[in-house]
């Protein structure tokens, strides 16, 4: 909960905007380092997941590798000084400018998506006399029992390749001279809170793991991605998430001997240190007498409700009113699925009250748009208040 203090600074500034607090992001990742070092586990941390530069600064100072969905991620990760042997880069369907790049800064694998994919890669990279480091991203065909929306590793999922198609092209992949298959890659889903969920994950990786050693295949790591989930209905209750249990899961399940494993965390690294603050604009009453709190930010700073339909915990940070009412609350855009949340319990809300939704710090500002010419937020960082 923000003190008297910070939320009378933040009255003064215009709003709305991400405010990052930035000593629970370095615990978060003082934890992800801790554990992780316990079994030898490498960290990557997904940059879709928030691109701001202040955090990756943050992010980099403890070691993390980085995780990446596009070339510009790749360019803003080496940019920014990220060792390029600590970037994977994954993606359904890179371009060929992408791979390109890709290729040049001699990242640590690129994780490719289709048979065809590895073709265009091979040819790139013999093009550039090259050769390059690739991981396969096998589809394991998991249901990670989260949002469906946000679930990327079942069979009929556009991610991956699926096992049978690497398997009826083994041949052919072996023949590509110009890339080297050194490790296996897989992402299963997002929002993960149902952990044994993972235990079936490695299960399936020891299967594929020792079926394409057999193949004559020398993989070097095993990349698990990422998923851990946040607690998004009372974020105060934990702040940061469980990676022990989770790295516990692994090493009691993945039987890779020697390989490295690495972990690419996006949402647990940042969700809980961000929150998005935005000031009351008008209430009114509908016809049907829902009470709506109109506020100034939108689907355009945090589409995540309105395009998963996901819950974010909302608080009245500036009223000092004790009896609550229930809102609607809703944001400027000019959509019927701009809403935050219905039915939701809040100090009792008038013009000018500042709001603060919640665990907004992963896939926020960097899912933000300038739909309606809206302005992309601006970030105030608990370091710089
Ligand atoms: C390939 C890949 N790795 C890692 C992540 C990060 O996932 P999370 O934010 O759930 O940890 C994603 C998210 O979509 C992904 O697609």
């Amino acid at each position: 909960m923000l003190s008297r203090q910070i939320v009378s600074e933040l009255t003064r500034l215009e709003t709305p905007f991400y405010l990052y607090d930035t000593d629970l992001l370095r615990r978060t990742l003082e934890s992800v380092v801790y554990e992780s070092e316990k079994y030898g586990y490498k960290v990557h941390y997904a940059i879709k997941a928030n691109y701001d530069d202040h955090i990756l600064g943050i992010i980099r100072e403890y070691g993390l590798g980085i995780d990446c969905a596009s070339g510009n991620e790749v360019r803003k990760a080496v940019e920014l000084g990220f060792d390029p042997k600590s970037i994977v880069y994954a993606g359904v369907g890179k371009r060929d400018n992408e791979i390109e790049y890709a290729v040049k800064q001699n990242i640590l694998a690129i994780n490719c998506e289709s048979i065809e994919e590895l073709h265009l890669i091979d040819a790139i990279s013999k093009k550039c006399g090259r050769k390059t480091d690739v991981a396969l991203r096998i589809n394991p065909d998991i249901d990670p029992k989260t949002n469906h929306c946000i679930d990327t590793g079942q069979a009929d999922s556009k991610f991956g390749i699926s096992y049978e198609e690497v398997l009826q092209h083994v041949d052919d992949i072996r023949s590509l001279e110009n890339i080297d298959i050194i490790g296996l890659h897989l992402h299963i889903g997002s929002q993960i809170r149902e952990l044994h969920v993972f235990e079936n994950m490695c299960d399936k990786v020891n299967v594929i793991v020792e079926n394409l050693t057999s193949l004559g295949f020398a993989i070097d790591f095993v990349d698990v991605g990422g998923g851990l989930g946040i607690n998004y209905d009372l974020p105060e209750n934990e702040p940061i998430p469980n990676f022990a249990s989770l790295f516990a899961i692994v090493r009691q399940h993945l039987n890779v001997g020697s390989r490295d494993v690495h972990f690419e965390f996006g949402r647990s690294i940042v969700g809980q240190c961000g929150e998005l603050i935005t000031r009351v604009l008008f209430n009114k009453t509908t016809a049907t007498g829902r009470k709506l709190v109109i506020v100034d930010a939108s689907m355009t700073e945090l589409i995540r409700p309105a395009l998963y339909g996901s819950y974010h915990n909302i608080e009245n940070i500036s009223s000092q009113d004790s009896a609550t009412e229930k809102y609607t609350v809703v944001g400027t855009a000019c959509e019927s699925t701009d809403v935050f949340d219905e039915n939701v319990g809040l100090r009792r809300t008038k013009r000018g009250d500042l709001l603060t939704i919640k665990s907004a710090g992963a896939y926020g500002m960097s899912m933000a748009s300038r739909y309606n010419l809206h302005d992309i937020p601006s970030a105030v960082y608990s370091d710089k208040l």
